[in-house]
């Protein structure tokens, strides 16, 4: 079984953008250490990033059906997005929020996610862990 990583608006933009939140590592390393990560795990899984959520919400209606799971940093379309958070209900599979940062500890606005009440659960805060921590999950749901 596959799980889908989709990564949200300006996440292209890691390894310059704010590193001292968001550190050096860049997408693309982001995206091998899943490849590594879910290699170990016996998953194998599609890593994308958009910056279009129209495309997004696409590739999610997409993925109903196709996928096992959908790991997700909606990036900040967590905090605004009720479409995002409906098409993910609408696939009809179980989600795993992602953020790099804690969003906990950092201005108020982030501290409202549409997708949270939606999704197994969050994991924030460890930077590119986060990812491989929700690879973990999956993999103990779908190898069971
Ligand atoms: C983020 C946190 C969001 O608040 C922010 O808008 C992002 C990245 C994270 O991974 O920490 O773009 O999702």
């Amino acid at each position: 079984t596959s799980v889908l990583i989709l990564n949200g608006p300006n996440l292209n933009m890691l390894g310059t953008r704010e590193p001292t939140t968001y550190g050096h590592e860049t997408l693309a390393d982001i995206a091998a250490l899943c490849q590594r990560s879910a290699d170990n795990l016996g998953l194998s899984i599609e890593f994308r990033q958009t910056n279009h959520e129209g495309v997004m919400i696409d590739w999610i209606h997409e993925a109903r059906g196709q996928y096992g799971g959908i790991l997700i940093n909606p990036g900040a379309w967590t905090h605004t997005s009720v479409a995002i958070r409906d098409a993910l209900v609408a696939s009809e599979l179980p989600i795993v929020e992602v953020h790099l940062s804690n969003v906990h500890k950092r201005e108020s606005f982030r501290h409202h996610s549409f997708v949270t009440p939606i999704a197994v659960g969050v994991i924030a805060g460890f930077g590119s862990q986060s990812y491989r921590l929700g690879l973990e999950y999956f993999a103990h749901l779908l190898n069971a």
